[in-house]
């Protein structure tokens, strides 16, 4: 199938930041529509040891593709700088992601130092778990206190498929355990459904972590990118795959655990825990949407849809202040109007340009 690819890094002009004078940098910060800033993504890397084809499809993310030159990442001191900047402004919580965080080198090294820098900071990590297993322990005594593991398969063969490079699941679900054994508590299990692919696990998925003190969180695939070959017919929705589940495993909906969560969670009747679902296509909540994402080459971007970012590591580089960047990211902050998913059509999700997941952070 012929793509529309965007190395975005490398083809998109970024985004000016607004005008700083006069602007206020109280925390929390406001966006246009009283968003307040509350959670930032990090991306540490935009490689990964998959091909998910919903998210890094081979033929595109092949030998070829640009990814980023190891002097465009944000380094350690900077990713620390920015975060603690972010905090200022009102940000409670710190995902790292990628690609594949676990790749970036010595990441436990950063998780200490964001843990150190910012006590009070929710600090968390999405993995793909193919890795985890022998890095828990270093990640916990960092001071992780707990994590995300995507998982879209118990099948071996599915999985294998899904993750396009014949990863073995019981590896992934080893290093679960793992996880949690090391005290990183509650693993929270991240499976993004796919019509016809995986969809007839949903079930089979939330039985496996009932009771386990594991929070599944079933994912209504997405337009991310411009890559992934997206279509609605592919979308299972929320509200089937919770009427599947209650009809095996009785649940009821719970409140919310924090404001603007993305997962609305759902509790079986039996006290046994929970499952959430994250129904960005059919129930958008850019309503709440409180996150803000720094890519790995540290540029700022408001939306997961948006196709172009701020860039805050030349400002940084070129001698910012705190103070200055603080100014730029409440401006930017300030200025921000996105709704992507609220406005979301057919035609925006085959036409926009958008930048790739795995350089922005799921
Ligand atoms: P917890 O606080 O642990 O629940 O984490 P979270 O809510 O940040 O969840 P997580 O980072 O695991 O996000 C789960 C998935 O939800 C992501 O991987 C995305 O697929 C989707 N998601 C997260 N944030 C957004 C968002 O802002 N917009 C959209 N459309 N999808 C999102
Ligand atoms: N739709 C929904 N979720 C996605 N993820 C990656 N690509 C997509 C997509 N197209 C999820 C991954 C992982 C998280 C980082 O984002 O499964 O759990
Ligand atoms: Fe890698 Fe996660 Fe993307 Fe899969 S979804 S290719 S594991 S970054
Ligand atoms: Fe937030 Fe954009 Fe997702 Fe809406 S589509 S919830 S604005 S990241």
């Amino acid at each position: 199938m012929e793509r529309n690819v965007i190395p975005v890094s490398v083809a998109r002009p970024s985004l000016a930041i607004p005008d700083r004078a006069g602007i206020d940098t109280t925390a929390p910060a406001r966006d246009t529509r009283q968003r307040r800033l509350r959670d930032l993504r990090i991306s540490v890397t935009d490689r990964c040891n998959f091909r998910c084809t919903y998210c890094m499809p081979k033929d595109v993310f092949n030998d070829d593709y640009p990814f980023l030159p190891r002097t465009e990442l944000l380094t350690f001191d900077e990713i620390v700088r920015l975060a603690t900047v972010f905090h200022s402004l009102g940000v409670e919580k710190i995902r790292l992601t990628g690609g594949e965080p676990l790749l970036r080198r010595n990441i436990d090294g950063l998780v200490r130092m964001l843990a150190t820098a910012l006590p009070g900071v929710d600090l968390t990590l999405t993995t793909n778990g193919s890795a985890l297993a022998q890095r828990a322990r270093a990640l916990r005594e960092a001071g992780l206190r707990r994590l995300t593991v995507s998982l879209d398969s118990l099948d071996d063969a599915t999985f294998r498929a899904m993750n396009d490079v014949d990863f073995p699941v019981a590896k992934v679900l080893e290093a679960i355990d793992v996880a949690a054994s090391e005290g990183l508590a509650p693993v929270k299990v991240n499976m993004v459904v796919k019509k016809g692919i995986n969809d007839h696990e949903v079930v089979d998925m939330a039985r496996r972590f009932k009771g386990a003190g594991h929070v599944v969180r079933f994912i209504e695939f997405m337009d991310v990118g411009a890559t992934n070959g997206w279509r609605m017919d592919d979308v299972v929705p929320s509200a089937e795959i919770v009427r599947r589940i209650n009809a095996a495993l009785p649940c009821e909906p719970a409140q919310p655990n924090n404001p603007g969560e993305v997962a609305r969670r759902w509790r079986y009747k039996d006290g046994s825990g929970e499952f959430g679902v994250i129904s960005s296509v059919t129930e958008a909540f850019c309503h709440s949407c409180n996150r803000a994402r720094l890519s790995t080459d540290g540029h700022v971007y408001t939306c997961l849809f948006a196709d172009q970012g701020y860039d805050l590591k030349s400002l940084m580089r070129g001698g910012a202040s705190d103070q200055d960047l603080r100014r730029a990211v409440a401006a930017i902050w300030g200025a921000r109007e996105d709704r992507y998913s609220e406005i979301r059509t057919a035609e925006t999700a085959a036409r926009r340009p958008k930048v790739e997941m795995s350089f922005i952070g799921g």
